[in-house]
């Protein structure tokens, strides 16, 4: 049941906003152009998404949250506020609204104060802010008040987040900076060494989705992406295969089962054995990779799943978050 009257996803990649009786209502690119002079907006979310790597001198086009931090503030702030405002105008209810909102995990005191401010500034009754993970799994139907525990990792575009919980808590978790973005450049990496062939981060995210896999397809699969030739300076396209992008990304692929394998490692011996039956759920866009789930399972032993809402259960889980203390840290 929703307790919210707005959640907030505000993810590296994506933002989220769930209105109470409306459900989500919108899912933008974190993205924003604004002119490099005036420093007037231009364009957020999808519209400005498409104008990464085209923009002329003029116009700077920024993603203001990366590797899960707040990289401009002021920016952020900005995002946040047009998106709320938009989520403001679909509610159905009236009053000042309770709002819960997920920020990345590796952000700051001073960050997650700046924008639980900004939150507040647009109206906000009172504001939650809830970890990442915790919502995911809230997110993704766990009972997280259960004494069974439960992990959780969500793979998001600048972050994945691995969490234990149990018990209405995080029991253990670990917050690396390796998710979608590092696949996007390892892709870049792998086809100007082996190619010879620059291609822009659009092109590399696209081939990503149309072909990534981090574990052997059983059917043949290509993809054809249009860059620099190295060599000749001149525009070049090669067509690659499905199954080369498992070695092109076996750095971050790595580095999410070592920290996989590391929480295994701590988590009190109860809760892993909770989760040898309950099995591991993974969210967050990275996780739709081609492979993943079917990797950690070989990898841990421990059955795999992907949420079928991966890429909402964050802002499911904002939006039905409980109404508890510990989570809002403002005052009306
Ligand atoms: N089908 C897919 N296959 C592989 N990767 C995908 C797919 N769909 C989305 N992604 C990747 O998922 C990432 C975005 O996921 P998500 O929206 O969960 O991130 P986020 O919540 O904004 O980031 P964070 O949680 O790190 O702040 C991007 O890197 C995107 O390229
Ligand atoms: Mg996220």
């Amino acid at each position: 049941m929703p307790t919210m009257d707005i959640g907030i996803d505000l993810g590296t990649s994506n933002v989220l906003v769930y209105v109470r009786g409306r459900g989500i209502v919108i899912n933008q690119p974190s993205v924003v152009a604004y002119d490099v002079y005036s420093k007037k907006i231009l364009a957020i979310g999808a519209k400005a998404k498409k104008m990464i790597g085209k923009a002329p001198e003029n116009i700077e086009v920024v993603r203001p949250l990366k590797k899960g931090v707040v990289f401009d503030l002021t920016i952020t702030e900005r995002m946040l506020k047009a998106f709320i405002k938009t989520a403001m105008e679909k509610r159905i209810s009236v009053g000042r609204p309770k709002v819960c909102v997920c920020v990345p995990s590796g952000i700051t005191e001073v960050e997650r104060r700046a924008v639980e401010d900004a939150v507040y500034r647009t109206g906000a009754k009172t504001v939650y802010v809830l970890e990442e993970p915790l919502a995911a799994a809230i997110g993704t139907s766990i009972d997280i008040n259960s004494a069974r525990g439960s992990m959780v990792v969500d793979i998001g575009g600048g972050t994945t987040d691995i969490a234990v919980v149990s018990l209405g808590g995080t029991v253990e978790s670990q917050s690396i900076k390796c998710a979608g973005d590092d696949y996007n450049a390892a892709m870049i990496k792998y086809i100007r060494r082996k190619y010879n062939l620059l291609i822009g981060e659009q092109t590399a995210e696209n081939a990503k989705i149309a072909i990534g896999s981090v574990y052997e397809r059983p059917e043949e699969l290509t993809y054809t992406v249009k860059g620099r030739d190295l060599i000749r300076g001149l525009p070049k396209g090669i067509t690659i295969n499905a199954n080369e992008t498992i070695e092109a990304f076996s750095e971050p692929t790595m580095q999410i089962l070592n920290a996989i394998h590391g929480i295994l490692e701590v988590a009190p011996p109860e809760l892993v054995a909770d989760i040898s039956v309950s099995g591991i759920t993974l969210t967050g866009g990275g996780s739709l990779m081609y492979g993943m789930d079917k990797l950690i399972k070989e990898k841990t032993g421990i059955d795999t799943y992907v949420s079928d809402r991966a890429l909402e259960a964050v802002v499911l889980g904002a939006g039905m978050a409980e109404d508890i203390p510990e989570y809002s840290r403002g005052t009306e």
